[in-house]
């Protein structure tokens, strides 16, 4: 069985969606906010996986850290690299799913953003991701993760919305929280032009406490949680659950 998040049509149709004009505003200042909150100077290599259409990695890029954009959506891998070489930077692109992909202690820094994580039916391949994550990482490095956590979603819980985009498209969503609160369905239409398409999505949900869990089973130490990547704190009025998680450095763990 194919789940959603493996069709390409609905990659391709909802990027006006997820990356209009504002997405790519916002990602120069998210890349400095997270290098600051980890410490780490603009020369570091950086893992952005999924990167989707290259936010995120070309604002590393810029800063002049080295960066692997990983992702397994071509469309979105090609225009990633289209912006690149547009803007003269040198970033490394590889197609390859979140449950595949390790390159062991080849990173300082692994982001992986916007929602990006609890796609999977069976939560043995979450854990996947995150013991991917800590191989891909030096001693030492750290991964940030950035999603619509459990407790931000019950504050600010909509059964419907909607909202019209630059172009026109009105983009219709309806939610519902399903399995004890373990997971979240969601119901996109556009409509542009008379034209109208229907999506589902759906992803586990999080709260901090799960998922810190999970980042220890992986190997994870030192998971601190914020309200959005510019580091408010995690608490009632939070935006966003981000989590930041260190692998420790050698020797740390002979304390
Ligand atoms: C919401 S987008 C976020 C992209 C990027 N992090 C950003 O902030 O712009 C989610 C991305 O996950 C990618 N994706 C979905 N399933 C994946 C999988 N199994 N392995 C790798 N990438 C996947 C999609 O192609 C898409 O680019």
């Amino acid at each position: 069985m194919t789940g959603w998040y493996e069709n390409d049509d609905f990659w391709k149709e909802t990027i006006p969606v997820m990356f209009g004009p504002q997405a790519w505003d916002d990602a120069p200042q998210q890349a400095k906010s997270i290098l600051e909150r980890v410490g780490m100077e603009p020369s570091v290599q950086v893992l952005d996986l999924p990167c989707g259409v290259g936010r995120h990695s070309l604002a590393f890029a810029y800063m002049g850290c080295q960066v692997t954009g990983v992702d397994r959506t071509s469309l979105y891998l090609d225009e990633a690299l289209r912006r690149t070489q547009e803007a003269g930077l040198n970033i490394e692109f590889v197609q390859a799913d979140m449950r595949e992909f390790v390159r062991p202690e080849s990173y300082d820094l692994a982001i992986n953003l916007f929602t990006s994580f609890g796609y999977f039916e069976d939560q043995a391949d979450d854990m996947k991701v995150l013991a991917n994550f800590y191989r891909s990482l030096r001693p030492g490095g750290v991964l940030v993760m950035d999603m619509m956590g459990k407790e931000n979603l019950a504050r600010i819980f909509r059964p419907r919305d909607w909202r019209e985009l630059e172009d026109g498209t009105l983009v219709l969503e309806e939610r519902e929280v399903t399995r004890n609160w373990t997971w979240m369905e969601n119901r996109w239409i556009l409509i542009k032009g008379g034209q109208r398409r229907d999506f589902s999505l759906s992803h586990r949900l999080y709260s901090a406490a799960e998922l810190a869990r999970l980042l220890e089973l992986a190997g994870f130490e030192q998971i601190d949680f914020f309200g959005d990547l510019a580091g408010a704190p995690y608490h009632y009025s939070a935006q966003r659950l981000v989590a930041v998680a260190r692998r420790c450095s050698v020797g740390d763990d002979l304390r």
